[in-house]
């Protein structure tokens, strides 16, 4: 569920007309609506509430610090992927033992970083990494706080490149190992063990494979047990999906509550959960113009003024997002490429789309592009990144100014020897 809807035939996010942000804003433009986000973290709130539980969202998802403000505002807490992130974090206000920390290659720097904040937890993700942890708390004289970030190899049908819970995959210690780690985890001195963590994929349309992973964990957390290892905290990762077309019907939070809780009871174990692409996903869209149109023999083309550096998701995953047009219209269909300016054929945004012909100068919505949209975007054929509008109620603000060209040329030196 999200607030972008026609009102007389025009798209408004929340109470403002799309169209008036973008005569200030311009365009490209990210616009995100702050009452489905927070309806969305209310979802999450309301369906385990009844449960000890902390909601880290996936930072990774959309980081921009006026966004973050909103999950600190509410409580929530955050998943972070790199030092960067964890600077946002903080700096939004989200508390450090709020914060879990994941990736398979954190630096030396970052876990400095990390320990001096105070974080909840790290979730380690290799064997190297968890004694590295170990030297450089020894270093600082403090204990790190850890998770184990276990492998549960549990298939999710989703993108290749969003599923991570294989064996196949980079991603955390395969589940067959997991006891030798925790093991070597008690043993090492500066080392404090909290708790489990695993995360299987993104968008994820289905309970039954979180269920499947939470029932894999849980036996390691009571063989742990059973072994003198204690552990507090069942961090079960993020993923859960959002509907991006309109026949998926992806569940709710509460679906999930419903089925993970009672297992987690039982073993008295908090939760903790990161969800991303659930909170901010639906609560975005991209707004971008028509340049032009072309026709190659039957093949139409709608150029429009975003990019694959604004929203990559089509071009790497060929990810479905809805198109809509801003006023809507009555003009016949056309099937056709919605392409950018950018120079690679993997440049589009949609494939022989059925959509009320476009005109020159018409606003396109791009729909539940408020995760993994501006987070995953570049200057990719120096093309300054977009501006972010928020919008709440009746009003709306810049959250991030557009970049200019001068901003290209950032920290950049010309070498005495070529001036
Ligand atoms: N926790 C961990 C450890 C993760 O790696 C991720 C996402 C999340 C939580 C949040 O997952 P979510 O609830 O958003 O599904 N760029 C891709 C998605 C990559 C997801 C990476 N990890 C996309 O655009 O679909």
């Amino acid at each position: 569920m999200h607030y972008f809807t026609y009102k007389n035939s025009e798209l408004f996010a929340e109470d403002v007309s799309v169209r008036d942000i973008v005569n200030r804003a311009g365009t490209p433009l990210y616009i995100y609506s702050h009452k489905t986000i927070t309806r969305h973290l209310d979802a999450y709130k309301d369906a385990f509430n009844s449960y000890p539980n902390t909601i880290c969202y996936a930072v990774k998802a959309n980081p921009n610090p006026a966004l973050l403000r909103i999950i600190a505002k509410k409580g929530g807490g955050a998943d972070v992927i790199s030092g960067g992130e964890l600077f946002l974090a903080l700096k939004a206000g989200i508390p450090a033992k709020k914060i879990v920390y994941a990736g398979v290659g954190k630096t030396r720097e970052e876990i400095i970083f990390a320990l001096r904040s105070g974080i909840l937890m790290f979730n380690v993700e290799s064997q190297d990494e968890l004694v590295a942890i170990d030297h450089i708390a020894g270093e600082l004289g403090v204990k790190a706080p850890i998770a184990l970030r276990v492998n549960p190899d549990i298939s999710v049908s989703t993108h290749p490149y969003i599923s991570t819970g294989l064996k196949k995959h980079k991603f955390g210690i395969p589940i067959e190992k997991a006891l030798e780690n925790y093991r070597l985890a008690n043993s090492l001195p500066n080392i404090r063990i909290l708790g489990i963590h695993k995360h299987i994929g993104s968008q994820i349309t289905r309970v039954s494979p979180f269920v499947a992973a939470l029932k894999k964990v849980l036996s390691l957390a009571q063989m742990l047990r059973s072994q003198g290892i204690k552990i507090q905290y069942m961090d079960i990762g993020g993923g859960l999906g959002i509907p991006y077309n309109n026949d998926e019907n992806p569940p709710h939070p509460k679906e999930l509550a419903l089925k993970i809780l009672p297992l987690l009871r039982k073993n008295n174990l908090k939760l903790i959960t990161e969800p991303g692409r659930s909170i901010t996903g639906n609560a975005g869209i991209l707004v971008t113009k028509v340049l032009y149109l072309k026709k190659h023999h039957k093949k139409e083309f709608v150029i429009v003024d975003a990019g694959m550096n604004d929203l990559l998701r089509p071009s790497l995953y060929d990810a479905f997002h809805n198109i809509q047009h801003v006023k809507r219209n009555r003009r016949t269909k056309i099937s056709a490429d919605i392409v950018g300016p950018v120079c690679e054929s993997g440049d589009f945004f949609a494939k022989d789309r059925k959509i009320n012909r476009p005109l020159q100068g018409d606003l396109l919505a791009i729909m539940s592009a408020g995760a993994y949209g501006f987070s995953m975007s570049s200057t990719y054929n120096s093309r300054p990144r977009v501006a972010e509008v928020l919008v709440k109620g009746k009003k709306f603000h810049i959250i991030r100014e557009r970049e200019q060209y001068k901003d290209l040329v950032r920290g950049i030196k010309i070498p005495e020897f070529l001036k």
